[in-house]
């Protein structure tokens, strides 16, 4: 069994990146802005909104972080959409989810210039990685790809069973797995809460990419011998032995699992530092005017 270090190939992907920024600096060129938009003060969306900041300062990026509070009108948050979308100092942004009950997510995703879109939300960028045209990718399906393509994992004529069916996550990675490319060319399987024989399927599967948000949801008897597992699930359990009072659990149960596979990532360590490290590629990609001119 191999841990897929998910931790390493960001850092690795991070130096990448503030070099290249260097290049851009030293040719006199626009460095890469992002800038991301925090509605309230969930817990979680903090921390990711903090270390998306944080991460822009490491590589070298420009960042502005704007803050609304819970009773911010739609109104007001399009506002901010269409001014983001109309600033020419910015090359993409964030809108940062889950968005208060009275805030329609999907209009304020549509508002968003798709050649700003480094989440990869928008339905013209959804619509084109689903037809395989250049277009932002959302970050964890792009953070997968790329720990599959630097640990060489083999996926052409292979079977892939995506268990979630998310927009940010299960759909993208479906279409991702099935595209004619590498990494791609699965036969790709989508088990979901409904799905009736989804033990059977993971049993068959010689890829298993878990996005359910369930805790250990995947056991060892699910999978076969040999099976590739990549587990996207970062639910925060209440914990008395850490400093922060919670642990990250994923999707799979690791100890049981890992010794059936020949690849394994973590959680965490394994996808979750890719999430990041893939919107400050986008980001630079933005920069670059590279995907839309
Ligand atoms: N909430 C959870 N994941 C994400 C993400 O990738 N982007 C945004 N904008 N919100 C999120």
């Amino acid at each position: 069994m191999q841990l897929i270090d998910g931790k390493a190939v960001s850092a690795q992907m991070k130096q990448e990146i503030a070099e290249e920024v260097n290049r851009i600096k030293e040719a006199g060129g626009k460095i890469p802005h992002l800038a991301a938009v925090l509605v309230g003060h969930d817990g979680g969306s903090e921390t990711y909104v903090a270390n998306k900041v944080k991460t822009c300062e490491e590589v070298g990026f420009q960042s502005t972080l704007i803050r609304y509070e819970e009773d911010v009108t739609e109104e007001e948050l399009l506002a901010c959409v269409d001014r983001l979308n109309n600033n020419p100092e910015v090359d993409g942004f964030i809108v940062q989810l889950p968005l208060p009950k009275h805030i329609s997510e999907q209009k304020i995703i549509e508002a968003i210039d798709y050649r700003k879109d480094v989440d990869g939300f928008h339905p013209i960028n959804v619509g084109r990685m689903s037809i395989g045209l250049p277009c932002f990718v959302s970050a964890t399906p792009a953070g997968i790809l790329e720990l599959l393509k630097r640990y060489e994992i083999e996926t052409k004529g292979k079977h892939c069973v995506v268990l979630g069916r998310s927009n940010i996550v299960g759909k993208p990675m479906a279409m991702l797995m099935m595209q004619k490319n590498y990494p791609g060319d699965c036969t790709v399987t989508v088990c979901h809460s409904r799905s009736e024989n989804l033990k059977e399927m993971c049993l068959e599967a010689d890829i298993i990419i878990v996005a359910l948000g369930v805790p250990e949801f995947l056991k060892a008897d699910m999978v076969k011998e040999g099976a590739v597992v990549i587990d996207v699930g970062t639910t925060r359990m209440p914990s008395s032995v850490t400093k922060s009072g919670f642990k990250l659990t994923g999707d799979v149960r690791f100890d049981e699992v890992s010794p059936k596979c020949s690849y394994i990532t973590p959680v965490p360590g394994g996808v979750g530092p890719m999430t990041i490290i893939s919107l400050m590629k986008n980001t630079l990609l933005a920069g670059k005017k590279e995907i839309y001119s």
